[in-house]
């Protein structure tokens, strides 16, 4: 079956469907919590949106002081074939392809500010990007407010708890797979993202830990307690990451020449040339993409039986409405429930 939907894209689709019926993954919201999904978790400025850019090799998240990501960012990437013109789409503008990142990022700073104001408070409504490129793989990130201890000028000062809040009710499901940036030039016992993976994934099993700005160590140290997995044990492999510095954002360095360089570093480097081939941000998409897919698959009978839970569900609605149905939510109920029917026709096929 050669034209078969990658198991990750059909994913996608039930997560934008979800955030169209209002489900963003709050209370009683069950088909959301049922999708795995990779969340990226760390303090402020531990290189979160670098290590996001990197991997997708564009530069398109906004940029600035303060609290600059308010709104979950649900980061689709879909790979195309070489040569073929990439671009983004977003959910909330759905017939408007965008050509140009600069104008991504722009669209999604307006995007932030139309939900929560010019205020700087923050909301749990995800956007949706999909980025459709040669130079990514087929994975599905989420993008979540750094944690802080402290509101800047300007912002509530509920909203540290707020953050808190949010980025919890991510990882805390069972079926988030949390990408936890540190980064090298602090102590790991004091990271953000590890304190948080440690409470809510003690056993290590579903988080993958990410260490930034090795080349901002200091001289005559290096990270390998913590890559080789002494300094805090995970199930999963550390990887090692040298991002642009704020000189080479400042200079445009090309984000593809970047991940070049970061190559070039690991292998040439006296500590980690022995790991050059499991470090940089090319070979976590790799890995971060392959668990996915595997997670996704080993989900698939429970993700039908949800599936279907919620095809009940919309044909109640549906006969509480009344048919036929003339009214906008309705029609909006049978375009889910036909979509519904689809995907789990699709997710047996995956099965067989
Ligand atoms: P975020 O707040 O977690 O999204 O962090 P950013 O990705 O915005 O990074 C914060 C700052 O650290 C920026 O000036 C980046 O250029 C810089 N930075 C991030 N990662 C690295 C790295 O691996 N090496 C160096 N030298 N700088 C980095
Ligand atoms: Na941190
Ligand atoms: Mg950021």
């Amino acid at each position: 079956m050669a034209t078969m939907e990658s198991l990750i894209g059909l994913v996608n689709r039930i997560q934008r469907a979800c955030t169209v019926l209002g489900d963003h993954g709050g209370e009683g919201s069950s088909l959301w919590e049922a999708l795995p999904s990779v969340a990226v978790v760390g303090g402020q400025s531990s290189g979160k949106s670098s290590v996001l850019e990197s991997i997708v090799g564009r530069d398109f998240l906004p940029r600035g002081s303060g609290i600059v990501t308010r709104r979950p960012l649900v980061l689709q990437l879909h790979k195309l074939d070489r040569g073929q013109a990439e671009y983004a789409e977003f959910l909330h503008a759905p017939r408007k392809k965008f050509a140009d990142f600069a104008s991504v990022r722009r669209e999604i700073s307006d995007e932030t500010d139309r939900i929560t104001g010019k205020s700087k408070q923050i909301s749990n409504v995800p956007i949706h990007l999909s980025i459709y490129s040669p130079h990514v793989v087929n994975l599905t990130l989420i993008d979540l407010p750094g944690m802080t201890k402290v509101a800047v000028e300007g912002q509530p000062d509920s909203i540290v708890e707020d953050i808190d809040n949010m980025v919890r009710s991510y990882v805390e499901k069972p079926n988030c797979i949390i990408l936890a940036i540190s980064p090298a030039n602090q102590d790991i016992a004091t990271s953000d993202a590890i304190k948080l993976a440690r409470e809510v994934d003690p056993s290590g099993e579903r988080t993958f830990g990410v260490l930034t700005k090795l080349d901002l160590m200091d001289k005559g140290t290096n990270a390998l307690d913590v890559l080789e997995g002494r300094a805090y044990r995970l199930q999963h492999p550390w990887v090692g990451i040298v991002n642009r510095s704020q000189a080479d954002i400042n200079k445009n360095v090309d984000m593809i020449d970047a991940r070049r360089k970061e190559q070039e570093y690991f292998a040439t480097s006296p500590d980690y040339g022995h790991l050059a081939h499991k470090m940089g941000s090319e070979y976590l998409a790799k890995l971060l993409s392959q668990h996915l897919e595997s997670v996704i698959r080993s989900r698939i009978p429970s993700i039908i039986a949800l599936i279907n839970k919620t095809i009940s569900e919309l044909e109640a609605e549906l006969d509480r409405l009344g048919r036929p149905i003339g009214v906008d939510a309705g029609a909006q109920l049978y375009t889910i429930l036909e979509m519904c029917r689809a995907f789990d026709r699709v997710f047996k096929e995956h099965l067989d």
